[in-house]
């Protein structure tokens, strides 16, 4: 079994949450692009849902395979996101934006009744903070907002090299809302409510990739099994 079997089989287990009628959030990510993918191949046997992607690039896969699309502000309220993440603890906190969609992911995820979350064994953490954790800044005063991050991060507890994510040709990454990211290196995180609390304070930061308090549900598929972490609940359902 690959990284990539894993993906598919927790997207798998994510679709059989899907009800007829139901109005979805569809996630950012190479584990995302699976469950919509499959999504897919059920909306074209009949199943009849309404979808609203936390990407232009999830918008062009959806769009290419025919799923009904709206907007948040047409359809405010969602009752299920699935979406990837690129690091999982125990309490179902996690680091998103690795594919620098965050915002829109975060927004989505909060206007759905349950945000699951599918991923590879690979993303399950004990502490969060070995992945790099995005911060999605405004590029107006980009240099003074990275200074404030890197001295409330301090005093939160975290510190590490914060880089600008660049793109192709080296140049900047703009998000789909005109936005940056920076990239911080900060190793364990061991109090990431304390950070985000920090975090809130920089004006020039639109959002951070820690979600906390907002994953309802965590289907990660490895050489173990599914673990489905809800609550802190942890069943091992089925033995690959
Ligand atoms: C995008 C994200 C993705 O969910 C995260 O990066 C995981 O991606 P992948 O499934 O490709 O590993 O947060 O902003």
């Amino acid at each position: 079994m690959s990284t990539d079997d894993w993906k598919r089989q927790a997207a798998e287990q994510a679709l059989s949450y899907v009800e007829d009628g139901m109005k979805l959030g569809l996630g950012t990510g190479s584990t995302a692009a699976k469950f919509v993918e499959l999504l897919g191949a059920r909306v074209r046997s009949g199943l009849n849902v309404v979808c609203v992607p936390t990407s232009e690039a999830t918008r062009a896969q959806a769009e290419a395979l025919n799923i009904p699309l709206t907007t948040l502000d047409e359809t405010p309220a969602l009752d299920l996101t699935v979406d990837g993440a690129d690091e999982i603890d125990e309490e179902l906190r996690l680091i998103k934006g690795g594919g620098g969609a965050l915002l829109r992911e975060k927004i989505v995820a909060v206007a759905s009744d349950r945000l699951a979350i599918i991923a590879d064994h690979t993303k399950r953490v004990d502490v969060l903070g070995r992945f790099p954790l995005p911060i999605e800044v405004v590029p107006f005063g980009l240099a003074a907002t990275k200074r404030l991050i890197t001295k409330l991060a301090e005093d939160s507890g975290c510190d590490g090299e914060i880089k600008l994510r660049l793109g192709s040709a080296g140049k900047p990454f703009v998000t789909d809302n005109g936005n940056r990211i920076l990239d911080c290196a900060f190793g364990a995180i061991d109090d990431p409510e304390a950070l985000d609390d920090a975090l809130k304070l920089v004006p020039g930061v639109v959002e951070s990739g820690l979600f906390l308090g907002i994953a309802d549900i965590g289907i990660i598929a490895g050489p173990k099994g599914i673990e489905v972490l809800s609550g802190i609940e942890i069943d091992f359902e089925e033995e690959i």
